[in-house]
Order: structure tokens, then C-alpha cells, then sequence
């Protein structure tokens, strides 16, 4: 052991010495070209190099989550960004400030309520619709919203339907994956005339907690998903569009006080 007093800068991930970039200990040179972008994104977040299984479901979560068009909130601010003048990293970094309770980081609070819920319990006989039933009526009697459930488009989130189907086929549709479903279906009974359902958030939330992926990273990874995404959007923005983008008159109006004289 040595005496040496730890630096204060300090990581496990990735160490770069002598010219040899060692990620979690394995040699960069055989991970390029024999490992794909999401294995080594999970040998990074978790340490250890995925099974085929992992590997595939991570990067099924990556797709799902890569662009949803030029209207949700985060689009709309890179491309915003750069039409002010600004840099792409700037206009992309923009886009992922965006992200928060409603768009993108309802992953992380979904997740969180699945695994305070259900972590830990493997071995006690849990009943899932119960907790369901209990996490509906507290939401409803309290008027809160629950990460994960509810659309702006979609009463049936297209995503949600195919994660879950490869899911399933890859052993991950555990108590997780069946708690987020029952609690879709007491918003069903309790709310029927709102249409609140598991969307792609909340879907990888319960898929993540099955797969033992912390909460906390699910933020992060709608973020490695939707950078993509989002450079896609600022280079096609200053590919095809003139800058300073103003909203057309028909879209925006005022409605403050008229013209008035200082007293
Ligand atoms: C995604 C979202 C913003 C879409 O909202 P919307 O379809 O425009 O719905 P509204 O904001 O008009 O809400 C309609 C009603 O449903 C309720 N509602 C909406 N989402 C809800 C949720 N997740 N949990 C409980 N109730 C919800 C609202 O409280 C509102 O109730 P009220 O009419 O009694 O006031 C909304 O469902 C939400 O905030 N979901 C949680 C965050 C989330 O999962 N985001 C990821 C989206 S992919």
C-alpha cells in the first residue's frame, strides 16, 4: 500500500497514460472496431462490458429516444440558438438544458419512483397492482403529475408499444417493466377520460431499473440519445435556414395593457 495521499482528482473510468487510453482497463485499440458505440457506453456507466442482451437492449433505448422532430421543446431551442448567430455546440448545448420534468427527464423520476418502490423486495412477495392502486390514488387524490405517463400526441406511445415488445424478448419485462404497466392500467380505470399513457420515458425508466441501472442515470442517458439528435437538427438548421428566425405574426400576439401616458 502506499502512503501516497489520494489526488483530488480522481476517476475509475478512463485512464490516459504513456499514450495507452485504457476505458474501465480495456484497451481503446480493441474496443474500436470490435465493440459497438452502446457497449462501451455501458462498460463506461457501469463499469463492466454488457452481455449481448444488455448491449442490445441499451442500444434499443438509444434509437428510441434519438430525435422526435422539430417541435418538442429541446428541437426548437438548439435550432433557436443557432439561428441567433450562435455556434453549433452552443445551439446543441442549449437543447439540452431543455431537458427537464416534462421532456426527456421524466426517465429519471419515473425510475425513481420504481425503484423506491420496488428495490430491495426480491425476495418478499410483492403485490404489484396494490402498489399500483396506491401510487394512482395518491397521485390522483394529490393532483400530481406521475413521470412517465401521459402524451401531447399519442394515446398509445409507439415507442413504449416496441421497447416493451424487445423487452420482453430479451428477459428485461421484469417487476419493474410490470409495475410501470399496472400502473398504466389503474390510470385507466381511475382517469379514464384522460388518456395517460406509459409513454417512452416512463417505458425506459421501468426497463433501465430491470436492466439495474440506476435511477439517476436516466437523465443521462435520453441525453446520449438525443445529442444525436439534436446535431442533426442544428446542422440541418444551418444547412437550409436563413438566420434569425422570428415567429410568424399569426403565431404570437400581445396582450398587455394599451398605449398610456407617463403619469
Ligand atoms: C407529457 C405531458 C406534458 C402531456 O400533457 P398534456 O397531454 O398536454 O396534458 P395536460 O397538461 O393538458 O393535462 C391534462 C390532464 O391530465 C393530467 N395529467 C397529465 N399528465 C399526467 C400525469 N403524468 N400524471 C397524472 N395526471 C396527468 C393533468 O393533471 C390534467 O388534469 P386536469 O384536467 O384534471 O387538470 C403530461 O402528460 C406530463 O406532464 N407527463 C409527465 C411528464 C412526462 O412523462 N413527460 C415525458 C413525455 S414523453
Amino acid at each position: 500500500m502506499s502512503d501516497e495521499k489520494p489526488k483530488e482528482w480522481r476517476t475509475a473510468i478512463t485512464s490516459n497514460q504513456d499514450g495507452r487510453i485504457l476505458i474501465r482497463g480495456y484497451n481503446i485499440d480493441n474496443l474500436i472496431g470490435n465493440k459497438s458505440y452502446a457497449e462501451v457506453c455501458f462498460l463506461l456507466l457501469k463499469g463492466e462490458m454488457p452481455t449481448q442482451a444488455e448491449a442490445k437492449m441499451l442500444d434499443a433505448i438509444f434509437v428510441s429516444s434519438i430525435d422526435a422532430g422539430i417541435a418538442p421543446p429541446s428541437a426548437v431551442a438548439a435550432r433557436t440558438i443557432f439561428s441567433g448567430g450562435n455556434s453549433l455546440n452552443a445551439a446543441v448545448a442549449g437543447g439540452i438544458l431543455t431537458l427537464g420534468d416534462a421532456h426527456g427527464g421524466a426517465i429519471e423520476k419515473a425510475a425513481k419512483l420504481f425503484q423506491d418502490e420496488l428495490k430491495d423486495k426480491n425476495n418478499i412477495d410483492v403485490n404489484i397492482n396494490q402498489m399500483a392502486q396506491k401510487i394512482v390514488d395518491d397521485a390522483v387524490k394529490n393532483k400530481k403529475r406521475l413521470a412517465g405517463y401521459g402524451h401531447k400526441l399519442h394515446s398509445v406511445d409507439p415507442r413504449t408499444k416496441r421497447l416493451l415488445e424487445v423487452a420482453k424478448s430479451l428477459n428485461f419485462g421484469g417487476k419493474y417493466v410490470e409495475l410501470a404497466a399496472a400502473i398504466e392500467n389503474e390510470f385507466r380505470i381511475k382517469k379514464p377520460e384522460q388518456k395517460l399513457p406509459l409513454n417512452v420515458d416512463g417505458a425506459i425508466a421501468a426497463i433501465m431499473s430491470d436492466m439495474g441501472l440506476d435511477y439517476r442515470l436516466g437523465k443521462g442517458l435520453f441525453i446520449i440519445a438525443r445529442s444525436a439528435g439534436l446535431v442533426g437538427q442544428v446542422f440541418e438548421e444551418w444547412m437550409r435556414e436563413k438566420p434569425f428566425r422570428r415567429l410568424r405574426s399569426d403565431l404570437h400576439e400581445y396582450d398587455g395593457v394599451p398605449e398610456r401616458q407617463l403619469p
